[in-house]
């Protein structure tokens, strides 16, 4: 049996084992609930080989959607000791279920239509649910209109301890919060993990927003952290790319969608940095852009955006001479590059996938492909952790994770086979 074949079965077997009947936790012990994003990209896995299972996956992370629109990045459905912060913290005031009271990218249209191509549309109920996230993100995270959508906390990026937190993270005081009780540590090797200043942080805002009774308004205005990620502006302009697909084939009106593409779409060039030669993201308390790149800043092809993308691959190359697998989720040139520590250096298969798809779609085929066998390489020799170390290959993070087994099923391990 080859190689790819065993990785086959083994990513199917973390599917079935992570799953919980109507969702799939990420990983058994470290992430034991439901988490927005990762829930979508393991639907992509199951729909390779049980669509039934896929949609069940996507129904019931709508299950959990706030009468504001909102999609929380948890959702609670049963208890468990073994991660930190839970429902007490988060205090949403909403039990049925209980969920965090942030959201995370959202890849769900864009996830929907791709399994409308495999199987059927989606009920006019989940669609209009989709509908419904995508205006609250507009209202809630862009109150301005400026077209550029801010995160509220760094969780809500899914991109927790990237180093452009670090700046406006620093005028938030630590935490009210401060003996709380990590237990992501009792999981993973404390290299690969967030320090505990920025927990402290992170436990500070959820705190604050919890305060003020989780108010989009109010925590727009005062919120402390309040950064525009290109990540989550270019993983949304897609997605309402592919709401307008779907709203089309389903005969429901588009005009709303089509104004919030036209509004992202033009918003994005504020990203760019000229002095990195990159997408940043920046700073709304300070006007100012993060002073690297980042994964994130490869996914405006993703988005449809076609600026820069010489400047763009040409980084991508730079990249390629300082790490043996793309993408490293910071710049690899930067002294704030950790190769281990978390979203500060190692390649996540889900970004490789999303920033493939979008070289495909402008032609840059190679590097597309390049992206695809990098991630087939890493998935061969160290199997399916959560992330990978960008100059070794090595494991880093959880083990038998949900979306590298889902991305090693619908992506990287197709034709032409890894080696
Ligand atoms: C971490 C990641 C986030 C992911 C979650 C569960 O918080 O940064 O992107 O959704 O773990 O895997």
């Amino acid at each position: 049996m080859s190689a790819a074949t065993d990785r086959t079965r083994e990513a199917k077997t973390i599917l079935l084992e992570n799953d919980r009947g109507t969702y799939t936790v990420p990983t058994e012990g470290l992430y034991p609930f439901q988490w927005n994003w990762d829930s979508l990209f393991a639907a992509l896995g199951w729909a390779q080989f049980d669509l039934p299972r896929a949609w069940a996956e996507i129904h019931s992370l709508f299950d959990a959607q706030w009468p504001s629109g909102m999609v929380p990045h948890i959702v609670f459905w049963s208890d468990s000791s073994s991660y930190f912060p839970g429902p007490e913290i988060w205090r949403t005031g909403r039990n049925a279920p209980a969920s965090s009271g942030i959201s995370q990218p959202p890849v769900a249209a864009t996830i929907v239509k791709l399994l409308s191509e495999m199987d059927h549309l989606p009920s006019l109920s989940l669609y209009r649910s989709i509908e419904r996230w995508h205006q609250w993100w507009h209202r809630a995270r862009d109150p301005e209109g400026r077209g550029i959508i801010a995160i509220s906390h760094p969780w809500e990026s899914g991109r927790d301890n990237l180093p452009d937190w670090d700046q406006p993270l620093s005028r938030i005081a630590s935490s009210s919060n401060g003996h709380h009780q990590r237990r992501d540590l009792d999981h993973v090797n404390p290299d690969m993990r967030p320090l505990q200043a920025d927990y402290d942080r992170y436990l500070a805002l959820v705190d604050q927003a919890a305060t003020v009774g989780w108010d989009d308004t109010v925590i727009a205005q005062q919120s402390p952290f309040w950064v525009a990620d290109p990540g989550l502006s270019a993983v949304l302009l897609r997605a309402e790319r592919d709401l307008i697909w779907l709203g089309t084939a389903l005969g429901e009106p588009t005009d709303a969608a089509q104004i919030r593409v036209a509004r992202l779409e033009s918003g994005f060039e504020q990203f760019w940095n000229d002095k990195v030669g990159a997408y940043c993201s920046l700073d709304l308390r300070n006007g100012q852009h993060a002073e690297a790149g980042t994964s994130a800043s490869f996914l405006a092809p993703y988005a449809g955006i076609v600026n820069h993308t010489e400047q763009l691959l040409n980084e991508l190359e730079a990249w390629s001479q300082t790490c043996e697998f793309l993408v490293p989720s910071f710049d690899p040139r930067h002294p704030h590059f950790e190769p281990l520590r978390y979203w500060r250096g190692p390649v996540w298969c889900m970004v490789n996938y999303m920033i493939s798809t979008g070289l495909n779609e402008i032609g840059a085929t190679q590097w597309a492909e390049r992206l695809r066998t990098d991630t087939a390489k890493l998935i061969t020799k160290s199997g399916m952790p959560e992330s990978f170390n960008p100059i070794t290959g090595g494991p880093v993070g959880g083990q038998d994770f949900t979306w590298t087994a889902a991305l090693w099923l619908a992506w990287a391990s197709h034709q032409p086979c890894p080696m």
